[in-house]
């Protein structure tokens, strides 16, 4: 596996292996890499010859006091998992390379409405910030597909309406959530939460799932709601949503019969300092 940090190197691997036919996928991430994440080098490798993963610490998506600086950056394991994985090429791009005019001159992609709900309301500035990295990316990689976590649901969700509405040549793919055991999405934030806290993590994921039940046996999407965010609270987290939605459109609220829609249930919660999201489809149950 190469790694390189320059554009110029980057763009010189991708021209070779592009003259010689390959088709190239790509995995923007934050590095801290788990399974998770390793899942989506393998899905870009199922569908393209060469695999490029990025690792960037994207300082525009973490707000004033947010954990940009503690976020946990351990580049030398992240290589030898990606090694492993069969990565071909690494791009560990300076902040210079990601942002060459600087960080607060830096032009900015906006993504209307989605941007603003669920996580947005409560992260502002961090889609943006998203949507202006992974549109960085996009153009400094040049690869023909990107593959990202369903995870982040609202995040791959905003970066489909962006390659949309740009026009960016680039097939986005949407990937499982990988999962501890017990059910807890793997998240690089997950190291964050002491013993006692880990302990009581995985009631996320059985939440968002007796959710879905709720709605299968015909409870009222509001009720369901409201029962999840008192019942999360009772167990000592700081709810920030619990939400029914189209899993098509993320911006207003379902109206009319429940039944023939794609429901998914998101959350995002606080346990102490630690902020954790998931979300479930009722195709994933
Ligand atoms: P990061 O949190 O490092 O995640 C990188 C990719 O891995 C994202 O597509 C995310 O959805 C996916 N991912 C994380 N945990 C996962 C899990 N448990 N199962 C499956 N996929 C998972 O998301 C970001 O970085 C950044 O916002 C980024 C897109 C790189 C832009 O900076």
């Amino acid at each position: 596996m190469e790694i390189v940090e320059q554009l110029e190197a980057l763009r010189a691997q991708v021209q070779d292996w592009r003259a010689a036919g390959a088709r190239i996928g790509f995995v923007p991430t934050m590095g801290n890499l788990h399974q998770g994440h390793l899942s989506l080098i393998e899905q870009a490798r199922a569908r393209a010859d060469r695999v490029v993963c990025s690792i960037f610490v994207n300082p525009t998506q973490f707000g004033p006091s947010e954990d940009f600086q503690r976020y946990p950056r351990t580049p030398e394991q992240d290589a030898e998992l990606l090694r492993n994985a069969g990565c071909d090429l690494l791009f560990l791009p300076p902040v210079e390379v990601m942002y060459p005019l600087g960080v607060e001159r830096a032009l900015r992609i906006e993504v209307p409405g989605l941007s603003n709900v669920l996580c947005g309301a409560h992260r502002p500035g961090h889609f943006a910030g998203v949507a202006t990295v992974v549109c960085r990316l996009f153009n400094m990689v040049q690869a023909d597909l990107a593959v990202f976590g369903r995870k982040d649901y609202q995040q791959l969700a905003l970066i489909e309406r962006m390659v949309a509405d740009l026009s960016i040549p680039v097939e986005i793919v949407g990937a499982p959530t990988g999962r501890e055991a017990d059910g807890l999405a793997m998240s690089s934030r997950n190291q964050y939460l002491d013993a006692e806290q880990r302990g009581r993590a995985p009631v996320l994921y059985r939440t968002l799932c007796a959710a879905l039940k709720s709605l299968q046996a015909g409870q009222a999407p509001a009720e369901i709601e409201a029962r999840a965010t008192r019942y999360l609270q009772g167990q000592g987290f700081e709810v920030d949503y619990v939400v029914l939605r189209d899993a098509h459109d993320l911006e207003s609220i379902p109206a009319g019969p429940a039944e023939g829609r794609h429901w998914i249930c998101l959350l995002a919660a606080r346990l102490g300092k630690t902020r954790l999201i998931d979300n479930v489809a009722m195709a994933d149950l």
